[in-house]
C-alpha cells in the first residue's frame, strides 16, 4: 500500500463516521480491554461496529466489542473506540495507528488512551490506576516504518513530549478532587500474546519499566507524528509475572477492569471538560 492510499483510506473512514452523526468530535479515546464500557454511558450517541466503516482494522480479543461510539460525555463530544487491534492479532503497527489516522482526519486534536496492564513497581496496588509518563517500545515494530506521508506528518516525529504534560497534570489534579492519588509511570510495550516471564519482568524493571503491556505505544507514536496530544492511563489489571506467587490470566485482566470501571469513568468524565478547554475552541475541520 503506498503512503497515498493509507491517507486516502483514513480520509474515507472518517468521513464515513462524519456522515453517521451530527456531532463534531473533540477528543478520542480508546478504550482498552475490560474499560470499554465508558462509552456506554455517552448521550446522543451513534454506535459504529468496526466492520461498518470502510477499511478499518477489525478487533479479535476477548473483551473488546469492536464498534465505535460517538457521543456526548457531559457537554464534550467524544468518539469512543471500545476495543482496539493489538500486533499480536497479526496487524502491522500501521494497521494498529489507523484509527489514530481516522481521529485526526475527522479533526481530533486530542486522546485519551487506556489499557490494561501489568504492575511492575511494586508501590502499584492491582486495580489502580496509573498515568503514563513516558513509553519504551520493545514490540519490535513502529507504525511509521516505510515511506513516509507528508500529510500525516514529519519522517522523525520527537518523543520528548509523547504523553502531554497539562493532559497529565489535569487528571492527577481531578483524581485529587475525586479523593485518590494518580500515581505515574513508564509504560514498557511488549509483542504479546504471552505474559511476560519473572525474568523479563525483573529485566523491565531494571531498565525503568513501571507497567507492562501490549498496545497504546504505536498509538501515541501516530498520534505524535500528527500533533495529536495524548493522555494515556492504565488499569494495573494484575502485578506482573512472578511478584505474587500465582499465575496471570486475561479472565483476571477483564475482572479487575470490570472492578475498577466506576472510578475510571468518573476520572474520564472529570478529565474530559479539562481536556476540552485546554484545546480551545473546535479547530477548523481538516478538509475532507
Ligand atoms: N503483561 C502484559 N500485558 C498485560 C498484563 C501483563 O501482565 N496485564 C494486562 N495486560
Amino acid at each position: 500500500m503506498t503512503t497515498d492510499d493509507l491517507f486516502l483510506r483514513a480520509d474515507s473512514a472518517a468521513q464515513f463516521l462524519l456522515s453517521r452523526t451530527m456531532l463534531r468530535p473533540k477528543i478520542g479515546l480508546i478504550l482498552g480491554s475490560g474499560l470499554g464500557a465508558f462509552a456506554d454511558s455517552l448521550s446522543d450517541f451513534a454506535r459504529v461496529p468496526y466492520s461498518q466503516i470502510p477499511t478499518f482494522p477489525q478487533s479479535t480479543a476477548i473483551g473488546h466489542a469492536g464498534q465505535m461510539v460517538i457521543g456526548n460525555a457531559g457537554s464534550v463530544p467524544v468518539a469512543a473506540m471500545q476495543g482496539r487491534v493489538h500486533l499480536y492479532e497479526g496487524y502491522s503497527a500501521q494497521e494498529v495507528a489507523f484509527p489514530i489516522r481516522v481521529f485526526g482526519r475527522m479533526g481530533i486534536r486530542a486522546v485519551i488512551l487506556t489499557n490494561a496492564a501489568g504492575g511492575i513497581n511494586l508501590k502499584y496496588q492491582q486495580g489502580a490506576l496509573v498515568l503514563i509518563k513516558d513509553h519504551i517500545n520493545l514490540q519490535g515494530h513502529n507504525p511509521l516504518v516505510g515511506p513516509n506521508e507528508d500529510r500525516f506528518g514529519v519522517r522523525f516525529p520527537d518523543m520528548s513530549y509523547a504523553y502531554s504534560k497539562r493532559f497529565g497534570q489535569a487528571a492527577q489534579e481531578e483524581a485529587g478532587k475525586l479523593g485518590w492519588k494518580l500515581d505515574d509511570g513508564v509504560y514498557a510495550a511488549l509483542l504479546g500474546p504471552s505474559y511476560e516471564s519473572p525474568a523479563e519482568i525483573r529485566y523491565l524493571r531494571t531498565i525503568g519499566a513501571d507497567l507492562v503491556g501490549m498496545s497504546t505505544v504505536a498509538e501515541v507514536i501516530a498520534a505524535r507524528q500528527m500533533g495529536i496530544e495524548v493522555l494515556a492511563i492504565s488499569c494495573v489489571t494484575n502485578m506482573a509475572a512472578g511478584i505474587l506467587d500465582q499465575p496471570l490470566s486475561h479472565q483476571e485482566v477483564m475482572a479487575t477492569g470490570e472492578r475498577v470501571r466506576g472510578q475510571f469513568e468518573s476520572l474520564i468524565r472529570a478529565v474530559l471538560p479539562r481536556i476540552a478547554t485546554e484545546l480551545g475552541p473546535n479547530p477548523a475541520l481538516p478538509k475532507l
